[in-house]
Order: structure tokens, then C-alpha cells, then sequence
């Protein structure tokens, strides 16, 4: 299991809730603006993009990263609830992935808080994502040639599951926002009128700041329970596996997701999420 994430208490506190703090000053905040640039090796990149498009890195080589993670759907999963690997549902959204590699917290329950290697390796050996054993994985890249020289040409040798681990989430990198009018610093007048409330009255700068638009800690924001996720019992099968995996307690009869809970196990986090990122939101469903 990742590195728990540590809960910021006092800030929690100060923001829950949307009517609490309105007036609070915008300058309180991780200011927001472009995103740094992250260097990228592209011979890595490259093949870590033929990674995440190859089915042949599921278990029964029917689902690569692309399945769930949609490139033209901002990299998101369409339906409000990924799809699962065959014969599974999913209980949660796909995440969109651009950005992706400026977060420090991964998954709507920031369980992920070391880097990407490890939730590409969540992703690919979880039975409900892509069941795959990572031996069968190396043996299946071996036994493609131009894999064999892809990874030679990276500068990895042989095809490996660790450095697997290592070209997806170099690819990932490439997924970064850069160049919108909010980038340059053009945003339209309306656009600009936005920020303003944006930043003050609304107060959703409380929670989504700094350059990713997120705080990257959890809150419940009341969204109501998916019921599909207990309804299907493809996607309530992945759940259980989650949960019981997870060692949430009376996880049989939960009818919740219970979010950050189980991080801390504590009443109050039930059915927290970490603020997702609003950046490239008219891309990704829904
Ligand atoms: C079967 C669907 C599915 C497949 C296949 C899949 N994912 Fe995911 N992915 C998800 C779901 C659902 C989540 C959210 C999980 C959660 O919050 O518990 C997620 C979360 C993530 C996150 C965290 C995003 C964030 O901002 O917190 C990353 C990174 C990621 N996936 C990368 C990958 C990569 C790389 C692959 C291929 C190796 C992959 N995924 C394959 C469904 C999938
Ligand atoms: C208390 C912290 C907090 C505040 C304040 C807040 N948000 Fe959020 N926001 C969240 C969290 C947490 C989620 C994810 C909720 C979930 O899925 O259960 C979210 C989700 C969203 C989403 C959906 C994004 C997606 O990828 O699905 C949008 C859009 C959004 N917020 C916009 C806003 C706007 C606009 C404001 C100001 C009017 C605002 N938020 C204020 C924490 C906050």
C-alpha cells in the first residue's frame, strides 16, 4: 500500500462546506496559473505511448489504458462509471489523465501519494482494471520485436515490467496542458468576469488552486451516491473486491463509496474526495 496522505486538519476545517469563509481573500491560496514544464524523454515517451494504446497488457489482452482512459474524452472514462475488466463494472469515473503527472495525490481517495509507477502498477495488476501478471506482461513485450527494440532504443535493454512502470508514466508526462488563452494569460472579458467570482464570492478557489485548479485533499461537497454502483452487480462485484482488498469494515453491507475514509478510517472522512483538477474539463465526460 502507497504512502497514506496526511490530512491538512486546520485548512479542512476552515473550508468545508461552501458557505463557510466566502469572504476569505483569494491571495490566501496556491496562486493559479501555467503549469511548469516537466522534461520529457521522448524515446520513452514513445514507447510508453504504444504501452497505453497495446491491449496485450491486460490479462486476457482485451483492454489497454485506453479503454477507460479515452484520449478524446479528455483521457476520462465516457460513462459516469469506468468500465471494469471483462466480466467487472467499475464502482468509480475513470480520472482524466492530462495533467496527471503535476499531482502528488492519485485516485478520488488520494490512496496513491508516491508517484505514477505505482498506480500504473495498480492499473495493470488490479482484477477489476486490467488483471495482469506482470511476468506474462514482460514475456508478451519479448516476444514483439519492435517492443524489443523500442525498449532497447529507450535505453531500457530487455522489455521488463519495472520498466514498463517507467515509459507509461514518461508518456503520461506528455499530457500536460499548455498554450490555452488561461496559459498566455488571454482569457476572453467573460472569461476574465469568471475568475473574479471564481476566486471570490463562490469561493471555489478555496478547494480548486494552484496551477492544477486543485488543492489535492479531500472534502465532501454532498455529491450524491452513484446508485448504479450497488444496483449492477458487475460493478458492485468490483466494489466488494476494492473494498474488502481495501479492509474497509462491513464492507458487505456498505451502500457508499467511502471515499478518503478509507485512508484514515475515520467517520468524518466517509464520502470525501480529493478536488479533482478543472483544467481541460469541457474535454472529459461527464
Ligand atoms: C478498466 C478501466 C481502467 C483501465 C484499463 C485503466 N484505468 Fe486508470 N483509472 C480507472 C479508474 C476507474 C480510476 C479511478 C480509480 C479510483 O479513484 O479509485 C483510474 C485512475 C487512474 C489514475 C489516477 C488519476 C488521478 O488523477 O488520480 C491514473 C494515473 C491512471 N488511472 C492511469 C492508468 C494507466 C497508465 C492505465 C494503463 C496501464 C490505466 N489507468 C488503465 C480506470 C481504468
Ligand atoms: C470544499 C471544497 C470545494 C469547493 C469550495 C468547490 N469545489 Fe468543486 N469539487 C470539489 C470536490 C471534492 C469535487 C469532487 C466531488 C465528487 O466527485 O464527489 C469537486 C468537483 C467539481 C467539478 C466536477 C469536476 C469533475 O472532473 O468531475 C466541478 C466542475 C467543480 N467542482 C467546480 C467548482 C466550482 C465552479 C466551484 C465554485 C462555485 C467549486 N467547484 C467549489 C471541491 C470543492
Amino acid at each position: 500500500m502507497g504512502v497514506r496522505v496526511t490530512t491538512g486538519r486546520t485548512l479542512l476545517a476552515a473550508v468545508m462546506g461552501f458557505g463557510v469563509a466566502l469572504s476569505a481573500q483569494a491571495a490566501e491560496y496556491p496562486a493559479i496559473g501555467p503549469l511548469p514544464q516537466l522534461k520529457i524523454n521522448n524515446a520513452k515517451a514513445e514507447l510508453g505511448k504504444r504501452l497505453f494504446f497495446d491491449k496485450r497488457l491486460s490479462g486476457d489482452a482485451a483492454v489497454s489504458c485506453a479503454t477507460c482512459h479515452v484520449p478524446d474524452k479528455g483521457y476520462a472514462s465516457k460513462e459516469a462509471l469506468s468500465p471494469g475488466y471483462p466480466g467487472n463494472g467499475h464502482f468509480r469515473n475513470a480520472s482524466s489523465l492530462i495533467n496527471v503527472a503535476h499531482k502528488k495525490v492519485w485516485n478520488w481517495d488520494g490512496r496513491i501519494g508516491t508517484n505514477l509507477n505505482d498506480m500504473t502498477r495498480e492499473m495493470l495488476t488490479e482484477d477489476y482494471t486490467m488483471n495482469m501478471d506482470m511476468r506474462i506482461m514482460q514475456e508478451r513485450m519479448k516476444q514483439d520485436p519492435v517492443y524489443v527494440q523500442m525498449f532497447k532504443d529507450a535505453g531500457y535493454g530487455e522489455p521488463s515490467n519495472g520498466s514498463v512502470r517507467k515509459a507509461i508514466p514518461e508518456y503520461m508526462k506528455t499530457l500536460t496542458s499548455a498554450n490555452s488563452p488561461f496559459d498566455k494569460g488571454k482569457m476572453s472579458a467573460s472569461a476574465n468576469n469568471g475568475m473574479k467570482l471564481f476566486k471570490g464570492k463562490a469561493g471555489c478557489i478555496q478547494c480548486h488552486n494552484g496551477p492544477l485548479l486543485t488543492d489535492q485533499k479531500a472534502h465532501n461537497t454532498g455529491v450524491p451516491e452513484n446508485f448504479d454502483v450497488f444496483l449492477d452487480p458487475m460493478n458492485h462485484q468490483a466494489f466488494i473486491a476494492f473494498t474488502m482488498f481495501q479492509g474497509i469494515p462491513n464492507y458487505m453491507n456498505l451502500k457508499r463509496d467511502p471515499g478518503y475514509y478509507n485512508i484514515t478510517l475515520l467517520d468524518e472522512d466517509m464520502g470525501k474526495f480529493v478536488t479533482p483538477s478543472l483544467r481541460e474539463l469541457k474535454y472529459s465526460a461527464p
